[in-house]
């Protein structure tokens, strides 16, 4: 069977960054550690005035099909997934797909588009839509364009205004791909929670503590659901773990349960015994209560253990470089998580074609999908050609008024009494330019 899986990414981030422990914290009168360390995020991304969640999705597709010399006759599909759209009929992937006409030659009058969601896993599902049309030889030898772009704002005050964000991640899903091929193999953990929810309105209502529980059930249903399938996930199978990564803080809590759940009954468990003793069993518990206060010990010392931290800090740690200086991108999290594993095996192994990733993927109201990752010949020239440093080092520092007036001009329904310069100067890139006659948004490229 043909190998398909992902063949390009390119990372576009907001072109504005808010320094977290230097300018959030003093202003909340919160420890800066709160943020570094307990959420584990230094800075977030944030829109430019003329920026949006088309312009970085067209911008990171664009820089994508130029590094790869595409045209757009090459793309039979056109998949968005994004939380933050502004419009409930005409898809996003239209937007972008009118943002790349404005540059290319040719068009997208053949491509299918669409919109895809379901939160943060929806980026996830987009690339399954766009494996299973290549799958079901549909593709006529054409590749898909699958863009994650989210501006994950929420109100002024919220405790999730933290772990804001925003960005783009494009990804070429194709045959014979150059990055990693995807398993066929897939879990999930799905049920109607209301953890996190925008029902008609621009910022989420959420529950920050039970969307961290309805995360960790989820992905232990969708971990037991693909090892149904896979077989049992062995702790020397993966090289890394990319997680959907809101804030670190919530992967690292993820990460315990999930090698709680993997080294139970492995000679794992038997080398940590004289330490920590052995995993709790229900059977030997009275009651329920008396069973979690158990496992909640043994979570503390296993967390302890220099196996279980060398573990993390090789397989884990990793995954969370990029998010730590961008914060939630939303449907885009878990394909940052990928990246920056990727660069860290880049920096680690030159070669690594074979190795393993297990990807878990989140999306609040909720659903979790886990599923396998197999590294590419090609990979390592991919991964090098990213620019996502030079972006980073380049984003403008904000001072606290300048982010308050950033999230104003955001606000859809902010009627703003001044006007709000931009704060940096476009440069070959799409930018915003304002509203046309239905209301729609309309789109330039500045070159
Ligand atoms: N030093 C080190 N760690 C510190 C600290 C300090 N001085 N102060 C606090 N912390 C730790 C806390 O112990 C906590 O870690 P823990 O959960 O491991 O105990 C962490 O920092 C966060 O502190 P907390 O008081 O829980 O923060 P909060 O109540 O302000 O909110 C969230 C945290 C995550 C609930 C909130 O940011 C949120 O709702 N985010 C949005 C989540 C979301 O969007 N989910 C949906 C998509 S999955």
């Amino acid at each position: 069977m043909t190998a398909v899986g992902i063949d390009a990414i390119e990372i576009r981030t907001g072109k504005l960054k808010l320094d977290l422990p230097n300018t959030f914290a003093p202003e909340k009168g919160d420890d800066p550690a709160k943020y570094t360390k307990g959420l584990g995020l230094n800075n977030s991304s944030f829109p430019d005035v003329y920026e949006d969640i088309v312009t970085m999705g067209a911008n990171a597709a664009k820089t994508l099909m130029d590094r790869k010399g595409l045209v757009p006759e090459d793309i039979g599909r056109i998949d968005v997934a994004t939380e933050s759209a502004f419009d409930h009929s005409k898809p996003v992937s239209t937007y972008i797909a009118g943002c790349l006409e404005q540059v290319y030659d040719g068009d997208f009058t053949h491509a299918n588009k669409g919109e895809r969601k379901f939160a943060c896993v929806a980026g996830t599902q987009a690339i399954d839509d766009a494996y299973n049309w290549i799958r079901a030889g549909r593709n006529r030898g054409r590749a898909a364009l699958v863009i994650a772009t989210d501006t994950a704002l929420y109100a002024r005050g919220d405790p999730g205004e933290a772990t804001q964000g925003a960005g783009a991640v494009a990804m070429l899903i194709d045959e014979d791909p150059s990055i990693v091929e995807l398993s066929t193999h897939q879990g999930y953990g799905s049920k109607d929670e209301t953890d996190f929810l925008k029902p008609n309105q621009q910022f989420p209502s959420v529950d920050g503590k039970r969307s961290m529980q309805v995360y960790l059930a989820r992905m232990r249903e969708a971990l037991e659901d693909y090892q149904s399938v896979a077989g049992k996930v062995e702790l020397d199978d993966f090289a890394y773990a990319p997680f959907h990564t809101p804030f670190p803080g919530m992967v690292r809590k993820a990460a315990l349960l999930a090698y709680r759940h993997v080294i139970r009954d492995t000679s794992y468990e038997d080398d940590l015994a004289g330490e920590i003793g052995r995993q709790p069993r229900e059977a030997e518990y009275d009651d329920r209560e008396a069973f979690e206060e158990a496992i909640r010990e043994y979570m503390d010392e296993l967390k302890g253990t220099d196996q279980y931290q060398a573990w993390y800090a090789d397989v884990v740690e990793p995954t969370l470089g990029l998010a730590r200086e961008v914060g939630n991108w939303y449907t885009g999290s878990v394909h940052v998580a990928r990246t920056s594993a990727l660069r860290d095996l880049l920096e680690r192994d030159g070669d690594g074609v074979g190795e393993t990733l297990l990807v878990g993927s989140y999306g609040s109201g909720a659903q979790a999908e886990i599923h396998a990752e197999t590294v590419c010949e090609g990979w390592q020239a991919e991964i090098e050609a990213l620019d996502i440093d030079a972006q980073l080092a380049a984003r403008y520092d904000l001072s606290w008024e300048e982010y308050e007036d950033v999230h104003d001009v955001h606000e859809y329904d902010k009627e703003l009494d001044r006007e709000i310069e931009e704060f940096t100067a476009p440069e070959a890139e799409f930018v915003f330019t304002g509203w046309g006659r239905m209301n729609e948004r309309k789109y330039a490229y500045i070159a």
